[in-house]
């Protein structure tokens, strides 16, 4: 692989690498060299994803993390410093979502989204440059927005509003730590295939959406791979503040 994208020295840690588009980055930056750190509530998901990219050659190890608390973060970073020295990119990809009208919606689901969404890319984000300060490496933090921090489609408020406040704190924890060299960038997919989603795929309702994307069908996860490499290796060392959108044009869909 061409220098420029190579991951040789990083050690990744990847939020919320459990399943889907985590486990996904976790395996592909494994491939792409680095050594990676599966970070999840879900240890026996974690461990059978390791064992996974170690047989295929891969360095990887898992900490047990949830985003939504500090000191659970805390804990995980030292773990994972001790067995792969200091974290140099962070994937902040843990997210989940509350489906509901605005009108009817429960506090407990606007807190779990934004706890989990908001303050927990908050929390992992200051907890990996404050380690990066300390140790004089700097790095690379990558945000994993969603279109729906660009644009708004009904039934996803909460989901809408903690992404568009990951799109701007991407740009404000930019501003602030470019003179520590931590390039904080976002990466806005569009509609992914993935296990959880496929039946609603699937369905007339999903369908009829992806009627809506240009390119007419919907991405897969190796289609963001190109946008995380950029932004997590020396190829992207002069992108910072940026937010990326893999969505096969949706963001530029037809009004
Ligand atoms: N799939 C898409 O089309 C799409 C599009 C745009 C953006 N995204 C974003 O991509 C990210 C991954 O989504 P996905 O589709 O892969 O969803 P997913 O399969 O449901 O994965 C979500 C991951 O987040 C972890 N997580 C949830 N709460 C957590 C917490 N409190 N602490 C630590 N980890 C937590 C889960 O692990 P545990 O339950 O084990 O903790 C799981 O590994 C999300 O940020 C999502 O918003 C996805």
């Amino acid at each position: 692989m061409n220098e420029l994208f190579n991951l040789r020295v990083s050690h990744a840690l990847v939020t919320g690498a459990s399943s889907g588009l985590g486990q996904h980055f976790a395996r592909f930056l494994a491939g792409a060299g680095a050594k990676v750190t599966l970070a999840a509530r879900r240890e026996a998901a974690l461990t059978r994803t390791v064992e996974e990219i170690r047989a295929e050659a891969g360095q990887a190890q898992s900490v047990v993390m949830d985003v939504t608390d500090a000191g659970s973060i805390g804990r995980a970073f030292d773990r994972a410093e001790e067995g792969f020295g200091p974290v140099t990119v962070l994937v902040n990809n843990a997210g989940v979502t509350a489906a509901g009208v605005a009108l009817q919606l429960d506090e407990a689901s606007w807190d779990q989204v934004i706890d989990t969404n908001l303050k927990g890319v908050w929390l992992a984000a200051q907890a990996a440059a404050q380690r990066m300060v300390r140790h004089g490496t700097g790095g690379s933090i990558v945000n994993i927005a969603s279109i729906l921090g660009l644009r708004v489609a009904g039934g996803v408020a909460p989901y809408a509003v903690s992404k568009a406040g990951v799109v701007q704190m991407t740009k404000t924890l930019a501003l602030e730590w470019a003179r520590h060299n931590i390039r904080v960038n976002a990466l806005a997919p569009g509609y992914i295939e993935t296990e959880l989603n496929s039946d609603f795929f699937a369905s007339d309702a999903g369908q009829a959406l992806v009627k809506r994307i240009p390119q007419r069908r919907l991405g897969k996860a190796g289609e963001l791979d190109g946008a995380l490499l950029l932004l997590a290796s020396s190829a992207g060392s002069y992108t910072t503040g940026c937010v990326i959108a893999v969505d096969g044009g949706h963001l530029v869909s037809s009004l």
